[in-house]
């Protein structure tokens, strides 16, 4: 599918697009959360967003619905609510790590059966290129360099990717280490030839979940951009 960047198609998001992202021990699922009633929520689910507006009630509902499916698809069918930690973070069941992402237009949710050392992130953002005046809070100087390298526009859309991958990175990171990262704290080197980035945690280097750095896998799709990050330790 072609899509202009920057623009976010009213389309289907092919299967592919999300499942490549991924490798096989990870059951993952997209969906509009413009088609999802907020009634399907569990009553304890929904106290969490009573006060919400609309469109972030139907997100939250929408990661909710898919994470139950894809919970039952790894054989757990007993719906139980998929609460929220006071830091935001989703309480997954034990024996589960997932992660859940959205847009106006796509909620994206990754969940895998828990085994040791695995982690699970996943991001989506709308491929608008990132305004040049954020760049310096989100970027390290050596990625400060690269897009500089590049014409602005093109500098503006990988700098949206940074943006992305970080925050997959912090979302993996967070449900092991509770701990709470700068953008500036992470290194992010993308390889256009395999779809695929790199990231480097800086801060307390050897101590992190991920050891010295991990791998994920971006693509770009349906005017969004995706970022996915799922390490067996
Ligand atoms: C938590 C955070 C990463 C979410 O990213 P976002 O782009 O704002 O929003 P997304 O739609 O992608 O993700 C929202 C989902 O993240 C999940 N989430 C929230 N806090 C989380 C945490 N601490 N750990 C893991 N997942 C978390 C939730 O499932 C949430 O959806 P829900 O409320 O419907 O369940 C972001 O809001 C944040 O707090 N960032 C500050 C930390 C940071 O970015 N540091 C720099 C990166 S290294």
């Amino acid at each position: 599918m072609k899509c202009e960047p920057g623009t976010e198609c009213r389309v289907a998001l092919p299967r592919a697009t999300l499942t490549d992202l991924f490798p096989p021990w990870v059951h993952c699922a997209a969906m509009d959360p413009r088609r999802v009633d907020p009634s399907v929520l569990l009553p304890q689910e929904q106290a969490l967003v009573a006060q919400a507006i609309d469109r972030r009630r139907r997100q939250f509902a929408t990661g909710r619905l898919l994470a139950r499916r894809l919970m039952a698809s790894l054989g757990m069918s007993t719906p139980a609510p998929l609460l929220r930690g006071s830091d935001g973070a989703p309480r997954w069941p034990v024996g589960i790590v997932g992660s859940i992402s959205h847009t106006n237009t796509q909620v994206v949710v990754a969940v895998a059966r828990h085994a040791r050392g695995r982690v699970l992130g996943v991001d989506v953002e709308g491929d608008q290129p990132l305004p040049e005046e954020l760049f310096s809070q989100l970027c390290l100087p050596a990625e400060l360099r690269w897009l500089a390298t590049l014409r602005p526009r093109e500098a503006g859309r990988w700098a949206k990717l940074l943006f992305s991958a970080k925050e997959c990175v912090y979302k993996a990171q967070y449900p092991r280490t509770g701990r709470r990262l700068d953008f500036r704290d992470v290194r992010v080197c993308f390889d256009e030839a395999t779809g695929t980035f790199e990231a480097r945690i800086r801060r307390c280097a050897g101590s992190t979940v991920f050891g010295a750095s991990v791998s994920g896998r971006y693509a770009r799709c349906a005017g969004l951009v995706f970022t996915a990050l799922a390490s067996d330790g």
